[in-house]
This record gives structure tokens, sequence and C-alpha cells, in this order.
């Protein structure tokens, strides 16, 4: 996820170490950029910036030796645009008379370079935060002073997003929060903004909180904010903060894994705008559309998604997807493919070793490579023929949390799109929905957790669109919990495993309304020998008389509550976890990327 930090200062002074210091504040954002600007008092700017770690492109750059009274860093998380020096942030306007960073998404950039070209405009990359400064440009050109030029441009720009700019003729730094994070602070001598609190915090503790739609005009020791609607003028009042930088790194929550599931909300409407925005999506789905065979493949919570999706595009849209392992994939389906044949390889990382295997063995076959990834600039965005982003940002944790939600988001998307009724599912309310179950869950999951502590056994059963959830909420719980959990397609659990259900073994089952009939004969199963019977679903009065506790989610259709079904598993897994004593961002054993076979 991009990180951004701006400043200024009464007078000229080496702003460089300051920038790099909070660079290095904003890294575990994780990022494959950095870049550094400064402008002085006689209107000279000065723009480093590379591909790389922090301090090996400072070993390049030499950032400490950069002057100025303003000045701003950015760490980019690349979304648009490959990562490469053109595209790493700050960017200049035409003239070099602007320098600005962007942090989020811009969604209709693409159109908007397109336009900036037309008009005359030197655009240099394809990084959408480009057009954060040529959308400001556009205006001053047209004679509007910078403050004006500012909040007009940011009707022309459509996304997530908040961006930092500054003119070299005046002496203010502006900067604008819409849909992404921004906090501003002051001191007696300078002021501050930035995408969130670790990268200010030790320079000042005196912050001004900031809303969508604002516009906040920094001078030294002074932020005044201003609504983006009409020009008006806010009045807030800074406050004191008292946070460690640890603490606000995970945005006050104790861990990542926390703080990433409540992202989700966000992160999914990233997506969304995205999914209705990108000109790269039609072609994707069409070479979905026109495959012989369709096959969505990846390893561990990715092949989850791949189940799940595939469901999806089976029930929605009547397309026969196939999902698989990658290795199993690569042992056996890859065989039989051919050009006519579409795979779409899966990945959080986009660097696991089984699925680049697996793509590598399938080549020869002529097979069209189709990817879905979080990571832009992996070796799967390079090994593919096409490919769309997940736009989860960085995700620190081990368990996959937002990157499941945002795959599975991606499939549900297409295969509504792909449906005899597309259009119909209301996916704008879906960012409500995933934050409103994440609200509702919580308190019921933590007496549950409270409730499962000491258990070391237990099965998590789906059935239909729900198996791939019911995999994904059994690898989340042994994961982090250290406990021994199976995920099982429900009516497969009377041919073996039943034999475990002694009195009140647990056994969760995950379940959407097209479902309930059928599992309710499988919880049946279990309760009549005693096992204890949880499910996680919408409310349905069969279900409810026959399970022992209803985790309630929302009914929001066949394209959307599969998604939500996760979620109170996500939560319990994370109580469960922290209730046993365990860290659940680093879990014994296992790392984030497997590059190995
Ligand atoms: O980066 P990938 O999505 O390709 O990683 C695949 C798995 O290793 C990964 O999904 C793993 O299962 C999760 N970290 C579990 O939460």
């Amino acid at each position: 996820m991009c990180g951004i930090f701006g400043m200024i200062t009464k007078d000229d002074r080496p702003l460089g170490e300051v920038l790099l210091e909070a660079g290095r504040r904003l890294a575990y954002r994780g990022y494959d950029s950095i870049g550094c600007a400064t402008l002085d008092g006689e209107g000279k700017t000065d723009l480093r910036k590379d591909v790389g770690r922090i301090d090996d492109v400072n070993a390049r750059l030499h950032f400490p030796e950069m002057k100025g009274r303003r000045g701003m860093v950015q760490l980019r998380w690349a979304t648009f645009g490959a990562p490469s020096p053109v595209n790493a942030q700050p960017h200049y306007d035409s003239d070099g008379d602007l320098v600005g960073a962007h942090n989020g998404n811009i969604v209709n950039q693409v159109a908007l370079r397109e336009a900036f070209l037309s008009e005359g405009m030197t655009v240099r990359g394809t990084n959408d935060g480009e057009s954060c400064v040529h959308a400001v440009e556009r205006y001053v050109d047209r004679g509007y002073a910078m403050p004006e030029a500012v909040r007009l441009a940011t009707r022309d720009l459509q996304g997530d997003y908040a961006f930092v700019i500054a003119h070299v003729n005046d002496d203010v730094l502006y900067a604008v929060k819409q849909g992404s994070g921004l906090v501003a602070a002051i001191t007696e001598d300078a002021a501050f903004v930035a995408s969130d609190l670790p990268s200010i915090l030790p320079l000042s503790r005196n912050m001004l909180r900031l809303e969508d739609g604002e516009m906040v005009v920094l001078r030294p020791g002074h932020a005044e904010v201003f609504k983006l609607s009409d020009g008006s003028r806010v009045d807030r009042q800074p406050q004191e903060v008292d946070i460690s930088v640890k603490a606000a790194e995970k945005g006050g929550y104790p861990h990542f894994m926390l703080k990433e599931i409540n992202e989700q909300p966000q992160v999914a409407a990233e997506l969304l705008h995205w999914l209705d925005a990108s000109p790269d999506v039609q072609p994707f789905i069409d070479e979905m559309a026109a495959a012989r065979r369709l096959y969505l493949v990846g390893c561990g919570t990715s092949y989850h998604a791949c189940l799940l999706g595939a469901a999806q595009l089976n029930r929605l849209a009547g397309i026969p997807a196939v999902a698989d392992l990658a290795p199993h994939f690569r042992e056996t389906l890859a065989r039989t493919l051919g050009p006519e044949d579409v795979v779409i390889w899966v990945s959080q990382s986009g660097e696991t070793k089984d699925v680049l295997s697996a793509l590598k063995a399938a080549r020869p076959s002529g097979v069209r490579n189709l990817a879905v990834f979080n990571v832009l600039g992996s070796s799967l965005m390079h090994a593919a023929d096409r490919y769309l982003p997940l736009a989860c940002g960085y995700e620190v944790s081990v368990p996959a949390t937002k990157t499941y939600l945002n795959q599975a988001l991606l499939f549900s998307y297409i295969a509504d799109r792909l449906s005899a009724t597309p259009g119909t599912t209301p996916w704008n309310r879906f960012p409500l929905l995933v934050e409103n179950t994440i609200t509702r869950c919580d308190a019921r999951v933590r007496e549950l957790a409270d409730e499962l502590v000491a258990i070391e056994d237990l099965y998590c059963l789906g059935y239909g669109v729900t198996y791939g959830v019911a995999l994904e909420g059994a690898l989340k719980l042994k994961e982090v919990t250290y406990a021994h959990c199976e995920g099982m397609l429900s009516s497969e659990f009377k041919h073996g495993p039943l034999s475990a259900v002694t009195n009140g073994y647990p056994v969760l089952f995950v379940t959407t309304p097209e479902d309930t009939r059928m599992i309710v004969s499988h919880v049946s199963e279990v309760s009549c020998r005693g096992g204890r019977t949880i499910a996680f679903g919408p409310a349905d009065p069969l279900l409810q008389i026959n399970v022992d506790s209803l985790i309630e989610v929302q009914d929001a259709g066949p394209a959307m509550t599969p998604l939500l079904t996760v979620l109170p598993l996500q939560l319990l897994s994370y109580h469960l976890s922290v209730t046993r004593g365990i860290d659940p961002d680093f879990p014994r054993n296992l790392s984030k990327t497997l590059t190995v076979d």
C-alpha cells in the first residue's frame, strides 16, 4: 500500500534526512519504489526516485543531500503501471512547476492520461499518481490559483486516493483526502501530512484529523482544512495523540491480521471501483468467456478463492470452470491443455513456486495464461499473457485475509457480469455489508473463541459454493491456532470422519440459503451423535432449530452472501489465536511467500 509524507518548514534546511527517516517509518506498508522531492525558497526543485529498497535507493541517490523548505517522500506499491523509475513517485507536471505524489487508486487514469496528452501536457509514465499532478496542472494552466486548482482537480479524479502537491512559486503545501488515509500535524515552525500516523509521530503529536472530501493547506505552524465540495473552511483544531509508533503501524490494532480483516471494506471498495472502470477488465472477461476449458489454479488460500470463484462461475454464469491446486494441476490437467484453453493463475504474492512451476509446465501447450495477483512486478505478472491486480495494498500478516476476499470478490463480480442478468447485484453495497458483518459478528465470535479455547481437533464443513469457504476457514483456524481443523465437503463427512464425533465434539458448518437444506441434513448426522454444531450463514428457521449455535451473516443474494461467510471464520481464527497466546501475524514454521517446491 503506497505511503506519502509531506512537510513544510520556515526556512531552507537539509530536509533529505527527515524525508528518508519518514520513508523508513512508512516502509511497513510495503513498497517497490521510493522517491523524495524538495522545493527551496528560491523556487528550485530536486526530485530523486527509483525502484528498490529504501537503503539501496538511498545509496544510489543520496537523499540526505536534498535541501529545501518543502519536501515530500512517497513509497509506491504498484497498482497501476509496472514498478519502474518513471512510474516511481513523486511526479513533476509538464514543465516542472508542480511536484506531487499520491496514495490510493485513480481508476479513470487511462482516460485522463489520453486527455492530458491531447491537451498538450507531457505525461512521462503510466502511474496514476502522475494523473493527480496533471489534473492540478490543467487548472493552473487555465489561470486558477493553487487552492482552487487543487480543489477542481479532484472533480476529474475518480477512485479512492490522497495526494500531496506543491507549486514552486508559492510557499504552501496542499494535500487532499478522498477515500485513502491522510493525517496532518503541526509544530511551532513546521507542518506535516502523511498517509498514516507512524511517519509523523516522532516529529509531532499535535494531530489534525482529516475526513474524506477535505483539502488541507499547510504553512509552517499552521494547517487549515477546506471542503472540496465548495471550498468552505472547516473549523477543526489539532489534538494531542498518545500512541507509540509500533501501535500506530498497526493502525491501533494489536495485530496486522486484525487490521487487515478490518481493511476489507476499504480494499473491496477499491477493487470494485477498479473493476467498474479499468479498460483491462473486459478483455480479461472476454478471454474467460471464449475459453474451451477454463481452469482457476492456485495454492493454499488462493486455491480456496479459486474453488469459490469456480463455483460462482458455474452457478451464476453457467461456465464450467474448474479449480485445482497448482502442483496437482501440473501433474494432471496441464498435460491435457490446448491453445483454446485458459488458465487463471491466482496468487497473493505472485511468487509461489508451485504456481510458477505449473505455469511453466503448461506453457508449451499454447494455453492462454491469465493471472490474478496482489504484488505488481511479481514473477507471475511477467509470466502471464494478461492479468488483473487485487488492489489490496501490502498484506503483512502471514494468514491471508483481505487478499482472499478480493480474489473471491473478483471472480464473483466477473461471474455476475457473465450471468444472464448482469448488473443486478448491487455491488456498491458490498463494502458496507462487509463492514456490518465484521462489526455484528465480532462479539458473538469472541464468546465462541472463549468456549472453544481448549479445543485441539475440529472440522469445518461446507457444501456447494461454501465448500471453498469451509476449506479456507479450516486453514485459517489451523494456521493461527495450531489446533487440527479439517475442512471438508459436508456430504463427505458421513463417509468416514463421522467416527470422530463424540459428545461435545465441535463441527463448524458454513452455509448459504442455496445449500441450507443439504447442510441441515449433514448437521443432523453430527448432532444426533452428540456433536456440537456451530453454523455460519444467514438465519433460516430450519437451520436455527437444528444447530447448537448460529453465527448469523446477512443474506445478500447468491453473488455476495458466500463472500460474507468467511468473515466470522477469520475473526474466530484471530480471537482463538490470541486467546491461546499465539502471535497470529507470524505463526510458527510458516512463511508469507513460498518460493520452494
Ligand atoms: O502468495 P500466494 O497466494 O500464492 O500463496 C499461496 C499460499 O501459500 C497462501 O495462500 C497461504 O496458504 C496463506 N498465507 C494462508 O493464509
